[in-house]
């Protein structure tokens, strides 16, 4: 018998804030990525990278809304912040859906692109700030939640192919 295996067991599983955590650094980094390219990228540079981005925001929106805060929102007393990050999803995927609707040298691409990129940040300073913390503190299984948040995106990332690729004739549309 073994006196120490309780929680050394699931080390290897990374808990649903660490998961969501490494998505935002993701997401911010395809962000200064972009801001790099904006003056000297291709425009099919630019359309890859943004695809990335769309796909990515929605990929992990959908995690947090489908998994994350319903579980958050049994525990934590202040739904409001709930709320407000739901309606700051549908924001951000109204711009998502704009962009992949535009082409890189459209007016205003790049604008949508650096304003897309300050709401999610401020988006993800919110929820690190404020709703992370409060659910650290309630009962939530963090480690199940991550094993389900990690399970959602493997059976759901066939399905968000980039949404337009560089290759012109095709318009490839993903609905969000
Ligand atoms: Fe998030
Ligand atoms: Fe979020």
């Amino acid at each position: 018998m073994t006196a120490t295996t309780s929680k050394t067991s699931v080390k290897e599983m990374p808990d649903a804030i660490s998961i969501l955590t490494a998505d935002h650094k993701k997401v911010k980094k395809l962000f200064k990525d972009f801001e790099y390219m904006k003056e000297s990228g291709s425009p099919a540079e630019k359309e890859e990278l943004v695809a990335e981005i769309c796909r990515e925001l929605t990929m992990h929106a959908d995690a947090e809304e489908q998994i994350f805060y319903p579980a958050a929102r049994e525990e934590i007393e202040e739904k409001n912040l709930l709320d407000e990050a739901e309606v700051e999803h549908a924001g951000v995927r109204d711009l998502v859906s704009q962009l992949q609707s535009m082409r890189p040298d459209d007016d205003l691409y790049d604008a949508k692109v650096t304003v897309m990129s300050e709401y999610v940040n401020h988006h993800i300073e919110e929820e690190q700030n404020e709703i992370f913390p409060k659910v650290k503190k309630a009962k939530l299984d963090l480690e199940r939640l991550g094993e389900q948040i990690l399970e959602f995106k493997n059976m759901m990332s066939p399905e968000y192919p980039p949404p337009s690729k560089p290759t012109r004739s095709k318009s490839v549309r993903t609905r969000i």
